[in-house]
């Protein structure tokens, strides 16, 4: 999208007065915690932000593979160079420092087109960061197929590139631990996914992740509590009571250039999640649907919870609310309210965004689950103008999913799980001034570590690499959890959560 669409508008900076006060605070929060007694921990959600191979990325989509990436089980993009991976699950042992944290979602490369084929067809998914001993390694789930012969190779959990972790003292860790842009090599067995085009040794782009933690007894990470939902306001409009819907979810992206744009170069800019809407990374989640559905007549009709406003540079402002889902006759159509600042912006209530195919047989309940699992979407004329105008009606917009649980025992399906660690350096540059700023000083204060002196990584959780990196590493992420914790009550989720 040109930058023109969103005239430039200046952006109030968070004081830095603000940032001095919240920084004392945390000093005195965080210290005892970070000293208490090391217990095994269980690593559970959280994500790992990676581009793989900047080069590689370009030369897939450039004019001699003319080809692109596809994403796979709940893998995102963030910005317009690096994917995302989540739901991390694996251990930590604090005495030792060995980590062991495994993602999932997937991406698929694919180029070359001859036929209906493709000749470059390469998927890296589920990657797994061990750091044990002093040195680190990223494995990967590789489907590839090897050039000239056509055979694919399918391997898991090969190790694809080794991490430089040196410098990072991994012991004592008790909260979040987050380790960012550690620089990667490609290995011998990763090389042979890539045709032979790099050697073993090759930098890769760095790596960037942040888990949460739980102790290997407790029940984890409390989840943001979302309104009850008797705290919503009411449906909208009549509903009839055919059938009552016990609860409901309905998941879209909104579109994945879209979400590239905002958090891109251009708009640097980010989404807030409210009133209980979830982020998956890929996707948005309203949950708490009420309204009503007709099994007979194959009619759904719900209103859901929760909104999502993207923000940026240029003047980009664009909030989605008031989600609701109608289906009948074989089609669904999401609407919402839009507010959209700007030359081209627009205000709009109710308004239907994009429509999808239902067919009858889908809509049949299965264990108490009436679902639509990626179904292909469409923007409809005031899904157009939403968007400025800059996606013609008819484009393909993401996929959408709906839940709609229609027995009170059914279980809606879980979203991607993004922990709730600070952002990865990575997505820095789309912080508003504050916190950015507050965060380069502590990537300085960590870097003027004797033991991580010429590194740009940060482990917030640093025990034993001296008390003023501790401090500076503590209080640079207690502001994160402080500034995420005052939007706790309205956010559940955003670019960065
Ligand atoms: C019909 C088959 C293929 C042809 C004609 C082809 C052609 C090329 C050419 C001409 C380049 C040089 C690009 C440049 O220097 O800008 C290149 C680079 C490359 N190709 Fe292919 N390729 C083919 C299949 C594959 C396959 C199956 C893979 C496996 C993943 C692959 C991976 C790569 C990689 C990793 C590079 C280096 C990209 C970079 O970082 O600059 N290619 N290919």
């Amino acid at each position: 999208m040109p930058s023109s669409l969103w005239p430039a508008r200046r952006r109030a900076l968070a004081t830095r007065a603000g940032t001095v006060a919240v920084l004392t605070t945390l000093v005195g929060v965080l210290l005892p915690a970070a000293a208490a007694h090391a217990e095994d921990r269980t690593v559970r959600g959280g994500r790992l932000d990676w581009g793989i191979k900047s080069s590689f990325q370009s030369y897939v989509t450039g004019p001699i593979a003319r080809g692109g990436s596809t994403l796979q089980g709940g893998a995102a993009t963030v910005g317009g160079s690096q994917f995302r991976f989540h739901s991390a699950e694996g251990t930590y042992d604090p005495d030792s420092g060995n980590f062991n944290a495994g993602f999932s979602g997937g991406v698929r490369f694919t180029g070359h087109k001859k036929g209906g084929a493709y000749e470059l067809d390469l998927t890296i998914s589920r990657p797994t960061v061990k750091v044990t001993g002093g040195s680190g390694t990223l494995y990967a789930d590789m489907v590839s197929k090897r050039k000239g012969s056509g055979e694919v190779a399918s391997a898991a959990q090969v190790p694809l590139a080794s991490l430089d972790v040196s410098g990072i003292d991994m012991t004592g860790g008790t909260g979040p631990i987050a380790l960012n842009n550690l620089p990667a090599k490609l290995t011998s067995q990763g090389a042979k996914a890539f045709a032979g085009y790099y050697a073993a040794g090759t930098a890769l782009d760095p790596v960037s992740l942040s888990t949460d933690l739980a102790a290997k007894s407790g029940s984890g990470a409390p989840g943001e509590p979302s309104p009850k939902r008797s705290e919503r306001s009411a449906p909208s409009g009549g509903k009839t009571e055919a059938g009552r819907i016990e609860d409901a979810a309905v998941d879209w992206g909104v579109r994945r250039t879209f979400r590239e744009y905002v958090t891109g170069s251009i708009a640097k800019g980010r989404w807030k999640l409210t009133g209980g809407a979830k982020d998956g990374g890929a996707l948005f989640r309203f949950p708490q649907g009420e309204g009503s559905y007709d099994a007979k007549k194959q009619k759904l009709d719900a209103d859901f919870a929760g909104a999502v406003r993207f923000t940026g540079k240029h003047g980009l402002d664009l909030a989605l609310s008031k989600v609701a889902v109608e289906v009948k006759d074989g089609k669904g159509t999401l609407s919402a309210d839009v507010d959209s600042k700007g030359d081209r912006g627009a205000t709009l209530r109710n308004a239907p965004l994009i429509t999808f195919p239902a067919p009858e047989r889908q809509l049949k309940p299965k264990g108490g689950l009436v679902s639509l699992t990626e179904v292909p979407t469409k923007l409809t004329a005031d899904g157009a103008k939403a968007f400025g105008g800059m996606y013609k009606a008819g484009s393909a917009m993401d996929p959408l999913s709906l839940a709609v649980a229609v027995d009170a025992d059914a279980k809606l399906p879980a979203l991607p799980d993004l922990g709730s660690s600070p952002a990865p350096q990575s997505e820095r540059a789309a912080r508003a001034g504050g916190s950015e700023r507050s965060e380069r000083k502590t990537e300085k204060a960590v870097n003027a570590s004797p033991a991580s002196s010429d590194s740009s990584n940060a482990v917030p959780i640093g025990v034993g690499a001296g008390v003023a990196v501790l401090l500076a590493a503590a209080v640079g992420f207690g502001v994160v959890r402080k500034r995420r914790g005052a939007d706790a009550p309205e956010a559940s989720g955003t670019s960065d959560s």
